[in-house]
């Protein structure tokens, strides 16, 4: 069963051909769901959501994103048009089934994205008068992914973005996964605001869903050259060390330029710093959600090619 419609635009760039990498990365004993959060705005969550979950596509691995945030970045990142279009503002508002928003993402084989319709700015006032008013995506996607679990496609790896806040979008997403990814920039403020993240996460907790935890932490925007940047990493490292995966990604141009061309780094320049960086953070983080030895995880093999 698949409800996807295949995203195809006559007057956009397309991604040409289907990226997959030789050594296909391990999946996950059950599915994961990974929500990408951080108050601060402009840290790197939606670059870092769509390059990993692209990474992890190509791969092998069966992805889905979710576009949580009224900006819309992610589907602009994985060329998805969000006018006239039913996405995530639906399901939580209107009940609509998830598997009724779902699009394929062009150039992977199994990358799917959940669109962020331009009705979702709305959707926080709109849920306010809710019974369950942070549960809605956690029933919704819950149906979703036993659905595709029946029909033989189980989705592996979900990646819902959040907007730059700690409001009822991101309080849903929190309660839907299991699993935080906090990208950090290393920059002054970072390390206060994970401090306001982690009491939110904390209510979670104890109200709505005792499993969710941070599980991974990505630096973004690394610069190495400024001693800020090295003072913020040894510092997560010391305060997360068994969660910080320590490959951190460099500010880099075509990481930036990617979105502008409908694309994530990973199709629009391979083998940039940039993407190898997220291709490297992708497999570690398959590693680790298999059970696979670590020296498995060093061996990088970023040779993505058109099939
Ligand atoms: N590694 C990188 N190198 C250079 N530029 C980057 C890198 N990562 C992200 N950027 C740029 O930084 C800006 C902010 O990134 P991004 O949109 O991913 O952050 P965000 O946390 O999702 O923002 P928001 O809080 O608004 O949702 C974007 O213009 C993006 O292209
Ligand atoms: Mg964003």
């Amino acid at each position: 069963m698949n409800d996807s419609r295949e995203t195809s635009k006559a007057n956009k760039p397309k991604v040409i051909g289907i990226r997959r990498l030789k050594e296909p990365m391990p999946t996950p004993l059950k599915t994961r769901v990974f929500t990408v959060a951080n108050q601060k705005g402009g840290v790197g969550k939606t670059t870092t959501a769509v390059n990993i979950a692209a990474a992890l596509a190509m791969g092998g691995l069966k992805v889905l994103v979710i576009d949580l945030d009224p900006q819309g970045n992610a589907c602009t990142a994985l060329g998805i048009d969000r006018e006239d279009i039913a996405g995530m503002y639906e399901v939580l508002v209107k009940d609509l089934p998830l598997s009724q928003v779902v699009e394929k993402v062009a150039g992977f084989p199994h990358l799917e994205c959940a669109p962020a319709d331009v009705e979702l700015a709305g959707a926080e006032i709109n849920m306010v008068g809710f019974v369950s008013r942070e549960s809605r995506l956690k029933l919704a996607l819950e149906k979703f992914l036993a659905e595709r679990e029946a029909s033989g496609n189980r989705i592996d790896y979900v990646i819902i973005d959040c907007p730059p806040s700690l409001g009822l979008l991101t309080v849903n997403a929190l309660t839907a996964a299991e699993e935080v990814m906090v990208p950090i920039q290393c920059e002054y403020y970072s390390l206060e605001g994970l401090t306001l993240l982690l009491k939110t996460l904390q209510q979670v907790q104890q109200m709505l869903n005792q499993r969710v935890r941070i599980s991974t932490i990505v630096l973004t925007m690394f610069d190495s050259r400024t001693r800020l940047a090295n003072d913020v990493a040894n510092s997560v490292r010391q305060h997360f060390p068994n969660e910080l995966i320590d490959v951190p990604i460099p500010r880099a141009v075509r990481v930036s330029e990617a979105p502008s061309f409908n694309q994530t780094v990973m199709t629009y320049d391979a083998s940039s710093p940039g993407a190898i960086a997220y291709m490297t953070v992708a497999r570690e983080i398959a590693r680790r959600g298999s059970g696979e030895p670590l020296n498995n995880s060093n061996n990088l093999n970023n040779g993505a090619h058109t099939a």
